[in-house]
């Protein structure tokens, strides 16, 4: 008896222990699982089984950081003058050049308190909705989307996400008419869109500014492909819209412009009051990239001599569109219905099937892609190719899905 209750005791301590300890909060119970590393997980279980993998689905750019950022980082990390706190805010050079940068890039004229640097867009993205939602606010989210608008930035803090459907009948664009801006907040857009690769022109981006300035909503507007661009098309900034500055907070990234995702700069640009929100929250949380990135991007952006992009990018995006143009048309061959993306590493495929079903498949077959449903309702029915693996292994992961399907293809 005696011993009886003595482990019962325990067993009851020990349970609420647990429950006082380790329960996690709400808002980190509502996040859906975060899709690319149940993937990962899946790739790693093929890899330990010896099967030679092709990965197309992380937008991790296997090319390199160009010679400049390689130099910049040897010089500027051996300064010793480069290893103390950086401003919350960061660095005025670096704020400079953001500003130069946006001047010759998309004539837009920036002050430094309009700039903010970053530690990756994706910490922007989800600190700018702790700085201005409130629990129970709405925020507009595209569905397909980068899943850090709707994860990172709304239910982590509190808000309550509202898709914006992205259909393919209108361009992966949102139907803005078909809004109600009702305790809307926050909007999130993301053109050159990842995972769809859709492109946008001003006129739409106009319509979204009218929008916001109407219904007193804050455009987060996230333009981290700007710079990833084919066959002429180049992706214009929000901020070149006429009253954008009103109610417009640009996101641009170094990782893939610059190959630099692990370095994790990146920068926002805008609307004073949102850029001195962020920068609050910040600087609780943060202290800001280090002093030696900051500068090492500084120096890449300074690489722009003028609104066209510098050789080396020139370079890389030949370099994914040869690789989009071998997927694509092999994928045609194939018989699926696949439009070539003016932007992004990626290949946003209609695969007629469920997302889930058709990428295991593809992965049974050594090919991993992205399922659309980890995107977003709206992201069923498709998957993502990323771009990020050299041609030949592109065309082999091409026969590979060729043989899945039953298609001969070169
Ligand atoms: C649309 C979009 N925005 C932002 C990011 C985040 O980039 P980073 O945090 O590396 O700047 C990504 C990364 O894949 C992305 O696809």
């Amino acid at each position: 008896m005696v011993l009886q209750r003595k482990f019962l005791k325990e067993h009851c301590l020990r349970r609420v222990c647990e429950k006082k300890m380790f329960e996690v909060a709400d808002r980190v119970k509502r996040l859906p699982p975060y899709l690319f590393a149940e993937i990962e997980k899946a790739m790693k279980e093929k890899k330990a089984q010896g099967v030679d993998l092709i990965s197309l689905s992380i937008g991790d750019p296997d090319l390199p950081p160009p010679p400049v950022v390689i130099d910049a980082l040897k010089e500027e990390a051996a300064n010793l003058k480069n290893h103390n706190y950086s401003l919350s805010q960061g660095e005025p050079d670096f704020r400079e050049a953001v500003a130069a940068w946006c001047k010759k890039r998309f004539r837009v004229d920036v002050s430094q308190d309009e700039v903010i640097a970053l530690l990756g867009s994706k910490e922007g993205l989800a600190n700018i909705a702790r700085a201005f939602v409130n629990a129970g606010d709405c925020v507009l989210v595209p569905d397909p989307s980068y899943p850090v608008y709707n994860n990172g930035s709304t239910i982590l803090n509190d808000g309550i996400p509202v898709p914006m459907p992205l259909l393919q009948e209108n361009g992966f664009k949102p139907d803005l008419e078909a809004l109600n801006p009702e305790k809307v907040k926050m909007m999130f857009l993301n053109y050159p869109n990842n995972p769809t690769s859709a492109t946008v022109d001003k006129k739409f981006l106009k319509h979204a500014v009218e929008f916001a300035r109407e219904n007193n909503i804050i455009l987060c507007y996230d333009n981290a492909y700007s710079e990833i661009t084919f066959d002429g098309y180049r992706a214009p900034s929000i901020l070149e819209i006429d009253g954008a500055k009103d109610v417009a907070v640009e996101f641009h990234s170094c990782s893939k412009t610059f190959n630099m995702t692990g370095d994790r700069i990146a920068f926002a640009v805008g609307n004073k009051q949102l850029i001195s929100g962020l920068a609050k929250v910040k600087s609780q949380i943060d202290s800001g990239p280090p002093v030696y990135i900051q500068k090492v991007a500084a120096k890449a952006l300074e690489s722009y001599k003028s609104d066209k992009p510098p050789d080396f990018l020139k370079k890389n995006n030949r370099t994914y569109a040869e690789r989009r143009d071998v997927l694509v048309d092999r994928l045609c061959s194939m018989g699926f219905m696949c439009d070539k993306p003016k932007a992004t590493f990626y290949v946003w495929l209609n695969c007629k099937s469920s997302s889930i079903e058709f990428a295991t498949k593809l992965l049974s077959a050594g090919v991993a892609v992205t399922p659309g449903i980890g995107f977003g309702e709206h992201g069923e029915n498709y998957v993502r190719f990323s771009l990020t693996q050299p041609k030949e292994r592109i065309v082999e992961a091409s026969k590979r899905i060729a043989a899945l399907v039953g298609c001969a293809v070169s």
